[in-house]
């Protein structure tokens, strides 16, 4: 272990160097218009894992962005772990809000940070704490200590879906085998608070359109007499949490596991600063499901949130229009043990029978996702645990993750393999936000704690 952690410290700046490599590269999933540049990440992901030592290294085409993958089996005796990640990132814009160009990462301190962060997008979520795995695993090939089998599968469309994930798993079960997979994709509670997601939440997305007058019409003239989409789309979505801050659709908590109270009080046990909370949004008050604490809200709550809506006139000056129609995107997030395409169906049913005469709707269904809980009480658990207990002087806190990584319930239905969700980032660090960055402390702290995960896992 020594030997890796030497070559750590004599290669810091050359694994900063690579990581800002990789950052300048905007590998934007969701966009079209970046599908070559998705492509180029993809390679130079190949090339480290190949550098680094991986054998049968691919870049497994797919229906969308390709898929990397690349191994080192040492024994077959061994225990194998299948690294999961992803190198795509979310976009950008707002382009205006960053202070420093989002695709020309740069380090700067901050109060969370008074070693400096890297600013870029992806630097968070999830290049930096993906590189760190192909970085640790380098370090330990060039010292002669990897101690187990270890395997490697960075998507490109986790951003967007996961769409050819699934049917690449389910195509490729052989080659996955493994014992557990590691994901570093999710956050601590603070740099001096390690701690471990065991559940993440599940997600239902969709769009929905109100169409109310076959064209727009001069809002004086028809105003008044004639249903307006967007008065009706806001009164809709209104309407779907009561005064409790509770969700109105029929049936939608049905399914929502309880926890006890003695699961809840352990939960509530997490430091929690409400006051720097509020500080880091710029928010005056706290908001949510009455009854529940801000962890509670986002680890074992489910939500229904707007995050975009749009129709009429919105460019400069005024236009006096009543619009023909009116659009949403709309997230539930889920826990266990809710169905995404069960929710789905609840609140297409509920939308529709809440919508006025004068007007027609329509629920377009995007991506989902299942709900998890990944187990505190397993050999692969307690190797993060020991690991993060080793390199940051403190044992790990368990934590429930507000954010979806889908493929950890499909990893677990097809492979019949459990997850450790073992992330190195910070809420705070303004994931999918303008200003995403992702301390300089944490990078390399990960790049530290990997190894060894893999040798308590490989000795347990
Ligand atoms: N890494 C995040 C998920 C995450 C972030 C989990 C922080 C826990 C803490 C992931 O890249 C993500 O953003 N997932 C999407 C899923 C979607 C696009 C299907 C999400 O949660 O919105
Ligand atoms: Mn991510
Ligand atoms: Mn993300």
């Amino acid at each position: 272990m020594e030997k890796s952690t030497q070559y750590i410290l004599e290669n810091k700046q050359r694994f900063l160097d690579e990581l800002f490599e990789l950052l300048r590269i905007p590998s934007v999933s969701a966009d079209p218009k970046y599908t070559a540049d998705v492509a180029r990440c993809a390679d130079k992901v190949a090339e480290h894992l190949r550098n680094a030592g991986a054998d049968k290294v691919e870049v497994c085409p797919t229906n969308g962005h390709p898929i990397v993958y690349g191994e080192k089996l040492i024994d077959a005796s061994l225990p194998t772990v299948l690294v999961y990640g992803h190198y795509d990132v979310q976009p950008a814009d707002p382009f205006e809000l960053w202070h420093t160009p989002p695709f020309e990462p740069t380090i700067r301190t901050t109060e969370t940070h008074p070693d400096g962060a890297i600013f870029a997008r992806g630097s968070c979520d999830d290049k930096g704490q993906m590189f760190s795995h192909v970085k640790a695993f380098e370090a330990m090939m060039k010292t002669d200590s990897l101690p187990c089998n270890i395997k490697f599968m960075i998507e490109g469309e986790e951003e967007c879906g996961s769409n050819n994930l699934g049917p690449f798993v389910k195509a490729n079960k052989e080659r996955l085998k493994s014992d557990v997979i590691l994901i570093s994709d999710t956050s601590i509670i603070a740099n001096d608070t390690p701690s471990i997601d065991c559940g993440l939440r599940g997600l239902s997305y969709l769009e929905v359109e109100v169409t109310g007058s076959n064209r727009d019409l001069h809002s004086g003239v028809y105003g008044g007499a004639v249903c307006n989409p967007i008065n009706i789309l806001a009164k809709m979505i209104a309407s779907m949490h009561d005064e409790n801050n509770h969700i109105t659709i029929p049936g939608f908590y049905d399914k929502v596991q309880e926890l006890t109270a003695a699961e809840r009080d352990e939960l509530n046990k997490a430091p929690f600063d409400v006051e720097a909370y509020k500080r880091d949004l710029d928010i005056d008050e706290v908001w949510g499901e009455k009854g529940y604490t801000t962890i509670e809200r986002t680890g074992i709550r489910p939500t229904l949130d707007c995050n975009g809506i749009w129709g009429g006139y919105i460019g400069e000056g005024a236009k006096t229009v009543l619009p023909s129609k009116a659009f949403a995107k709309i997230s539930m997030r889920l826990v266990p043990n809710q169905v995404s395409d069960e929710i789905t169906m609840l609140f297409q049913k509920h939308f529709e029978s809440i919508a006025p005469k004068g007007v027609r709707v329509e629920v377009h269904p995007h991506h989902g996702g299942e709900p998890v809980v990944t187990p505190t009480d397993s050999k692969a658990y307690k190797a993060a645990s020991d690991a993060m207990t080793k390199t940051y002087g403190k044992k790990p806190i368990p934590t429930r993750g507000g954010g979806s990584i889908p493929i950890v319930a499909l990893f677990e239905k097809e492979l019949g393999v459990k997850t450790v969700l073992m992330g190195f980032g910070l809420d705070s660090d303004a994931l999918h936000s303008p200003n995403e960055h992702y301390g300089v402390f944490n990078y390399f702290k990960g790049i530290e704690t990997i190894p060894y995960f893999h040798h308590y896992f490989a000795q347990g």
